[in-house]
């Protein structure tokens, strides 16, 4: 029998190293390293590798012939199929990350009823809850009387024999991952290893079967349980599961799809009765709007297919320490470290001795650039104490030189804000015709400087009147 090896992994990249040390070499991170037994697969050394099989050819085949189009099951959730693409797709395994608490149990719970009512067998294993626990969940969501079948497991060799019997289920679902064990692994559950093997052997199965299996992941911000990352490799696809405490509304985004488009996302809002859908999701991030407020704009942003509106809050506020503060929620820092230098280099405006706040309402996250120009007149709003129009909405990206640059889906963004009742709107000069009725309500800035002086010119305006 091989000897059995003694090495230590990197919890957050994977990385294995011969002996412990406080930093891994890879990453830089501090005490990420765990002992870790192994005597097979990778890192077995090499009496693994005398022992292995002599390879089998396989027949190697061409890019073009019959393919099958991705037979997906919808669960007729509708934020739920629009994220994943149009439902699970069969014999893909799909991995669900967020941080703990957020949701996701409801979520899958609330989709296996929805898919065994419409006639799928669903399995749900659970490997943190106990039975009782995941009934009187289903009892909340009013779910309690759907046919999913469920069991509470953590070894993966028995959840496989469990699954293997009967009928093959249309869906199984995995809560969590980090729970799983296997016996080819001997090495604790929730470390890298264990997450690995016990992914890679449910996907085999997924693969061999035509099942759809979803797992769930645990995501700490500390990164502390690191498996998903590893398994986000591995899966055909990745979803997460976000929300901000004290919010109501959580927000499943795609951030891997191999059957589908990536950067869709599901809106929610956690109610006591469960999940319930955000169709319209701008109305409910602009729900609490308070109008004509200096510091606000209303960003026209994107996500996937679909526009979101949301509102930007800037205060600038004269600051007290020597070097001012700049705090970011919702956006990036160094992208707000880049508008702030545009305007101060290529419009004269000052922030130097000012304190910056930044935040997107709502708890709403933005990754898009074209939220430039709204976070930029919201800081010379909230610098000049004077209030934007409420009716005006601003969408474009910022360059280095204080040019204003065009940014995709323009027609898309202009429509939505007219649909909420937007009659103005601040947008690159682009490409697109301008049509509808925001078009003669729009105001094309070339440069940043355009901007700043139609913004504090509505102060001479007001003063004139
Ligand atoms: P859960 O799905 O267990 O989170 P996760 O699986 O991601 O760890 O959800 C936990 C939170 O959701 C918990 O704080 C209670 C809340 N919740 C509701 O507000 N309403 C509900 O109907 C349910 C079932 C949970
Ligand atoms: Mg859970």
């Amino acid at each position: 029998m091989a000897k059995t090896r003694v090495q230590f992994v990197c919890q957050n990249c994977g990385t294995a190293h011969t002996r412990w040390a406080g930093k891994c070499d890879a990453c830089g991170e501090w005490n990420t390293l765990v002992e870790e037994g192994t005597n097979s697969g990778i890192g077995g050394g090499p009496a693994s590798i005398r022992s292995a099989r002599k390879g089998r050819p396989v027949t190697l085949t061409s890019l073009s012939g019959d393919i099958e189009d991705a037979p997906r099951i919808a669960s007729g959730i509708g934020e739920l199929d629009r994220a994943t693409g149009g439902g699970f797709v069969r014999g893909s395994a799909l991995l669900i990350g967020g941080d703990p608490g957020i949701g996701k149990s409801t979520l899958l719970t609330q989709a296996a009823a929805a898919l065994a009512g419409r006639g799928h067998r669903i399995v749900y294993v659970s490997g943190e809850e106990a039975v009782a626990q995941i009934r009187l969940r289903a009892q909340r969501l009013g779910v309690a009387g759907s046919s999913v079948e469920l069991a509470a497991e953590t070894n993966v060799e028995d959840i496989l024999a469990t699954i293997g019997e009967g009928k093959r289920p249309d869906l199984v679902i995995i809560d969590s991952i980090q729970t799983l064990w296997t016996d080819i692994a001997d090495s604790a559950p929730g470390t890298v290893t264990q997450v690995r093997t016990s992914a890679q052997a449910l996907i085999r199965y997924a693969k061999s079967t035509g099942a759809a299996v979803v797992l769930v992941g645990h995501v700490t911000k500390e990164g502390q349980i690191a498996g998903p990352r590893v398994v986000e490799h591995m899966v055909d696809a990745v979803l997460y599961f976000e929300g901000e405490g004290g919010h109501h509304h959580r927000i499943l985004r795609t951030v891997k799809n191999r059957f589908g488009a990536t950067d869709e996302i599901g809106v929610f809002e956690m109610s006591d009765k469960g999940l319930r859908e955000v169709a319209n999701p701008s109305e409910l991030f602009l729900g609490e709007r308070h109008a004509q407020a200096p510091g606000a704009a209303v960003f026209a942003g994107i996500e996937g297919t679909r526009p979101v509106l949301v509102e930007i809050q800037a205060l600038v506020a004269p600051s007290t320490l020597g070097t001012p503060r700049r705090a970011v929620v919702g956006w990036d820092s160094p992208r707000l470290a880049m508008v702030l230098a545009v305007l101060e280099a290529h419009c004269g405006v000052r922030f130097g001795q000012h304190d910056v706040y930044l935040n997107v309402a709502g708890g709403y996250r933005i990754s898009e650039p074209a939220a430039d120009l709204a976070v930029a007149a919201a800081l010379v709003s909230s610098l000049t104490g004077l209030a934007l129009p409420a009716d005006c909405v601003y969408f474009g990206e910022i360059s280095l030189s204080g040019a204003i640059r065009p940014v995709a889906h323009a027609q898309q963004r202009l429509k939505e804000a007219e649909k909420l009742g937007f009659g103005q709107a601040v947008l690159p000069k682009g490409s697109e015709e301008m049509s509808g009725a925001i078009g003669s309500g729009a105001f094309q800035p070339a440069t940043l400087t355009d901007l700043v002086v139609r913004i504090a010119g509505s102060l001479r305006r007001k003063t004139d009147d």
